[in-house]
């Protein structure tokens, strides 16, 4: 499949990333990773460079984020984004995907496996959490997209920026943090705001996990303090079978942090999953 492409959904153009045969979805071997918030596809180049032969793994840029055109939304609730998703599966014909969601990411696969379990071969849910918004974290979520409309977006994304990585990340690893930096300076200040409001509306999760029947893997970074370990051992006990990755070192974005140690992670976990040659 070709490395970037773009399909016209739901009134924007949107874009994603590819890496592997487009042929694999076929014999069950593809993945869906899904970014977080305020992130785009880039936050997956070390998955999809390490991606096992025979494999395809597909890096959307969600709406408004990344080269995808924003379209008409007024606020990016987690369905707008699974609908885009799911929309982008049917263009690829593509009828069942294992799906690696990092925290808004997680919240999205969520919502495709209340909207289309069927779509969702295996689950990796990496640095999220299952539970919605309290009235105060829901207060911050709005009173953040009023700011990052009205100027303030550096300063947020700047305070952000501190909380996302690790005590090590921050400092010995700068390249890392001056990627994460340039990723999340790609944001628009509108972006910001209408997923910080379709986050806050996002419904809670937490019944939809001891039904969930596919093979699934619980990811988070020791040293993530936005969604800790204690989020993803209490999602590991609500979902029949899961497995659990504490990576050492990481905090909130572990694909980034510790790419050589996420990607045996989850790419051995799939292989277990959904056979193949995980590499
Ligand atoms: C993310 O990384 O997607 C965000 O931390 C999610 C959130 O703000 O809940």
């Amino acid at each position: 499949m070709e490395a970037a492409q773009t399909i016209r959904l739901h009134g924007a153009n949107l874009h994603w990333e590819a890496a592997g045969p487009a042929g694999a979805s076929a014999a069950g071997r593809a993945v869906l990773f899904i970014h977080g918030f305020p992130f785009h596809s880039g936050l997956w180049a070390a998955q999809l460079e390490a991606v096992p032969a025979g494999w395809l793994a597909l890096a959307p840029d969600l709406r408004g984020f990344g080269r995808s055109q924003p379209g008409h939304q007024t606020r990016y609730t987690m369905d707008v984004f699974a609908r885009d998703l799911i929309g982008l599966l049917d263009h690829l014909a593509i009828q069942r995907i294992a799906v690696c969601g990092l925290s808004m990411g997680g919240y999205i696969a969520f919502e495709l496996l209340r909207q289309a379990p069927g779509r969702v071969a295996a689950l990796v849910l990496s640095d999220t959490r299952a539970r919605a918004d309290d009235d105060a974290g829901r207060a911050a979520r709005h009173r953040a997209a009023a700011g990052a409309r009205s100027g303030e977006l550096p300063a947020l994304l700047a305070s952000l920026l501190e909380r996302l990585l690790s005590p090590v990340s921050r400092e010995s690893r700068p390249r890392t943090v001056e990627r994460l930096r340039e990723i999340m300076q790609a944001t628009s200040p509108e972006s910001f705001a209408r997923a910080a409001t379709g986050m806050a509306e996002r419904p809670d999760s937490s019944e939809l996990l001891p039904q969930i029947r596919v093979p699934t893997l619980v990811v988070v970074g020791a040293d993530d303090t936005v969604t800790p370990p204690t989020e993803a051992r209490s999602m590991v006990d609500a979902i029949p079978g899961a497995g659990l990755e504490v990576i050492a070192e990481a905090g909130h974005v572990p694909c980034l942090e510790r790419p050589a140690t996420f990607n045996r992670a989850v790419y051995g976990f799939l292989q277990d999953a959904m056979g193949g040659d995980a590499g």
